[in-house]
């Protein structure tokens, strides 16, 4: 039986110039290097340039990912941008790449899911494809967390980073078996009880201002491994694949020992385990694309890899994307 499958053809990331070590933030706020990277693993992050805006990071991504794919911009009829940290609180800042690109036809529209961006915009483009509405998608994830940091908390500012990824999803044929290339199955969450967990203190209806980010880690890190493996067993469940079927997981990057900690609940062996979350910092809906394009152009991604997208952040929000390469 013939399916209609969404495969990516094509992958990029961009990271701004500007470095931030942890002994850089040593200088600003009472922390260490030590402490950062024993209770995250994080050792630098990225962060944009002054007037450099999302969607700048957001451009150059997609223009990566399409000579990736060996496409043109104009080949593309649908953008979907998962982001948090949108240049401004409107138009959305896919229809800035958009114009960036030079398309205009189609349609562009953003996301916001927060860290689990990258996966709900892969699901939405997953399911525009299998519907017929869209043929071929770039899906991106851009942040500039650095803007809605509140540079003075310790708590939070040592964790998050700016950079952005993206992927071509083109419309293929399949078999409708777990041997097809693409997307195989995807599972989201949320649940809006934790939505005071982590969350920015601002927004254009209630405070009028941006806002900083606020968190309270513990409580996040008490439900990520749990929410994280529930919507893993799942994509098991519907396709009946297990860990051992995987090639490689490619969690969200937001720290290592909860990204290790999954992976171990789940019994994935440490060297599935794509980790990028050292150099990058938690980079939101960036982080996934950013680390997938890490393992594909160090060679370790190859076609036909049954790889795993996995993800959880403010809302919480949390979710789940099993695809082959
Ligand atoms: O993308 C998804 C969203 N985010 C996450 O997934 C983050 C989830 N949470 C976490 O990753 C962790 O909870 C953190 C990394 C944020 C914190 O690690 P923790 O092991 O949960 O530490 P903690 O919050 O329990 O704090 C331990 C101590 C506290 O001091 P006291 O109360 O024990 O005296 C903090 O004040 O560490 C202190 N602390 C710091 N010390 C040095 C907090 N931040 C820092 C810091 N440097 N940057």
């Amino acid at each position: 039986m013939s399916v209609v499958r969404s495969t990516v053809t094509g992958c990029g990331s961009f990271l701004p110039d500007n470095v931030l070590t942890n002994d850089d933030l040593a200088r600003q706020v009472d922390t260490s290097d030590e402490w950062i990277v024993q209770r995250t693993g994080i050792k630098q992050r990225h962060v944009a340039a002054e007037g450099q805006v999302t969607s700048d990071l957001a451009l150059e991504a997609a223009q990566r990912a399409l000579e990736n794919a060996g496409r043109k911009a104009e080949d593309i009829d649908t953008i979907i941008l998962a982001t948090a940290t949108p240049d401004n609180t409107f138009p959305a800042t896919s229809v800035t790449v958009q114009a960036k690109l030079g398309i205009t036809h189609g349609f562009a529209f953003d996301v916001q899911a927060v860290c689990s961006g990258f996966v709900y915009a892969m699901t939405t483009a997953d399911a525009y494809i299998r519907s017929g509405i869209s043929e071929r998608c770039l899906v991106i994830g851009a942040e500039t967390f650095s803007r809605i940091l509140d540079w003075e908390d310790r708590t939070t500012c040592v964790l998050f980073g700016d950079g952005a990824g993206a992927v071509v999803l083109e419309k293929t044929e399949g078999s409708g078996t777990n041997a097809d290339r693409g997307v195989l199955t995807s599972h989201l969450r949320s649940d809006g009880r934790h939505k005071d967990k982590l969350f920015v203190d601002g927004g254009p209806s209630s405070t009028q201002t941006v806002g900083h980010l606020r968190m309270e880690g513990r409580e996040v890190f008490k439900h990520a491994v749990g929410m994280i493996t529930d919507v893993i067993e799942d994509a098991y469940e519907a396709t009946g694949l297990s860990s051992e079927d995987l090639d490689w997981f490619v969690p969200h990057q937001a720290n290592k020992r909860i990204i290790d900690a999954s992976a171990k609940k789940l019994g994935i062996a440490p060297e599935k385990v794509v980790t990028t979350v050292q150099l990058h910092g938690n980079t939101s809906a960036a982080s996934i694309p950013l680390a997938l394009d890490t393992a594909l152009k160090d060679g370790r991604v190859k076609n036909n890899d049954l790889v795993m997208l996995e993800a959880m952040g403010g809302g919480f929000t949390w979710g789940s994307v099993l695809l082959r390469w």
